[in-house]
């Protein structure tokens, strides 16, 4: 890119498009830290291990230049699959330790495709920096050792999960729940709450914050849990008792949605 060869900083937001204001706070923040904003669109078939899931995946570009141009994007990059995978196309990113468990273990190949694809929009884009949500935190974690392993010139820059009023994390397949759906949808966050909530009350046992979870995915029949687990946040390897640094993870289904969320699980410190 012949920007690069310019004083001017390059920030990148990587998006599958429909995008919401989830993406649009990352692009915000990325905005305020460069000169030049790029941000791409490509629904990368690599990473989608249900090809049902990849066709119903939402597409709204005509809504995403919108989007974008509201918060000042200067580049918006839409490439085709043929451009990312030409033919004869044959190399694959593998994080190893990292994408075992969680997402990993019920998405075969998903991090791979991720990864890969994140590589290859960092090759053609050449940001300075990139900005990625905590609400993908295996995502996340798994971008951040790819670019300390691969020591690419990239600062990866992490914002929290964004929120609709009533807590159910903002994603782009959200819009596909139905009104019931979306109704029962805010169980996950329920979850990350009461799980929280123990821990505020001193209970340290990962199991016993899984159980308090567990019980509120449960009192919403549309809701079918994938995983529920406790991680530290830096090697995402379960853990048995909490510490300053576990968080839970927590995949649903709802229909033929698939949902996620996290949020960090702190021990109360003794004295509280
Ligand atoms: O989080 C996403 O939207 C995608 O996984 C990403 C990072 C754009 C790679 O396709």
């Amino acid at each position: 890119m012949a920007i690069r060869r310019t004083p001017a900083t390059i920030g990148f937001v990587p998006t599958m498009g429909a995008l919401h204001d989830g993406h649009l706070m990352l692009m915000r923040e990325a905005r305020r830290r460069c000169d030049v904003l790029v941000v791409s669109i490509f629904v990368n078939p690599l990473q989608f291990n249900d090809p049902g899931d990849l066709r119903r995946y939402p597409r709204d570009l005509d809504g995403d230049r919108l989007r974008c141009e509201s918060v000042g994007v200067d580049l918006l990059f839409v490439p085709d699959s043929d451009r990312m995978y030409p033919d004869g196309f044959d190399t694959t990113i593998h994080v190893d330790r990292l994408t075992r468990g969680l997402c990993g273990a019920h998405r075969t190949g998903h991090f791979d495709g991720m990864a890969t694809v994140v590589l290859k929009l960092f090759n053609l884009v050449r940001p300075h920096f990139a900005v990625f949500g905590e609400k993908d935190f295996q995502q996340l974690q798994v971008v951040r050792r790819m670019v300390r392993d691969l020591a690419l010139p990239i600062e990866i820059v992490r914002r929290p999960v964004l929120r609709e009023v009533d807590g159910l994390a903002m994603s782009s397949r959200n819009r596909r729940l139905d009104p019931e759906q979306r109704a029962q949808a805010t169980a996950l966050v329920a979850a990350l709450e009461a799980a929280q909530a123990a821990a505020g009350r001193g209970e340290r046992l990962s199991k016993k914050l899984i159980a308090a979870a567990r019980a509120e995915l449960s009192a919403r029949p549309l809701v079918r849990p994938e995983y529920i687990e406790v991680v530290d946040s830096e090697s995402l390897v379960p853990m048995t008792v909490v510490d300053d640094s576990s968080r839970i993870l927590i995949a649903a289904h709802l229909g033929e949605v698939r949902l996620i969320d996290n949020g960090p699980v702190y021990p109360r410190a003794a004295g509280d």
